[in-house]
């Protein structure tokens, strides 16, 4: 699968990164069973807690418009290689994602790499 298009999205989602408090704006962009393709950026707030991340703002975007199952997640941020989801972003992709475990791209050097997001949360928690 070539998941370059995936990464474009990502990467235009992270324009938008609303992130005055950490300056480390981050763009998702998830491809849902439909085939369709949805993107989110992280959003902070002056109660720094209410920071919502790429990833789960990109997820909720696909369970929005109906989407039950998560195929990839791509990850960008332009102060990071390689920029990997946090903990509790790796629970929320866990939710959507199959037992197989699906596929997580990141850039390495304007390369994109793809890992088995079980990999990421070996032994993870699912109903
Ligand atoms: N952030 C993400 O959007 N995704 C991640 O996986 C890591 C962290 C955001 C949260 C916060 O706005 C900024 O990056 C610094 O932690």
């Amino acid at each position: 699968m070539d998941y370059q298009i995936l990464m474009e999205k990502a990467k235009f989602a992270a324009t938008n990164s609303y992130s005055p408090y950490s300056h480390f704006p981050v763009g998702a962009c998830v491809l849902g069973n439909s085939g369709n393709y949805y993107y989110g950026c992280n959003f902070e707030n002056s109660s720094f807690g209410l920071t919502i991340c790429a990833e789960r703002n990109a997820i909720g975007n696909a369970i929005a418009n109906g989407e039950k199952e998560i195929l990839a997640v791509a990850i960008y941020s332009p102060k990071m290689q390689d920029c990997l989801p946090c903990g509790a972003c790796r629970q929320v992709i866990s939710e959507f994602s199959s037992n197989e475990g699906i596929d997580i791209i990141t850039e390495v050097d304007g390369n994109l790499k793809t890992r088995n997001f079980n990999e990421l949360l070996p032994g993870r928690f699912k109903l």
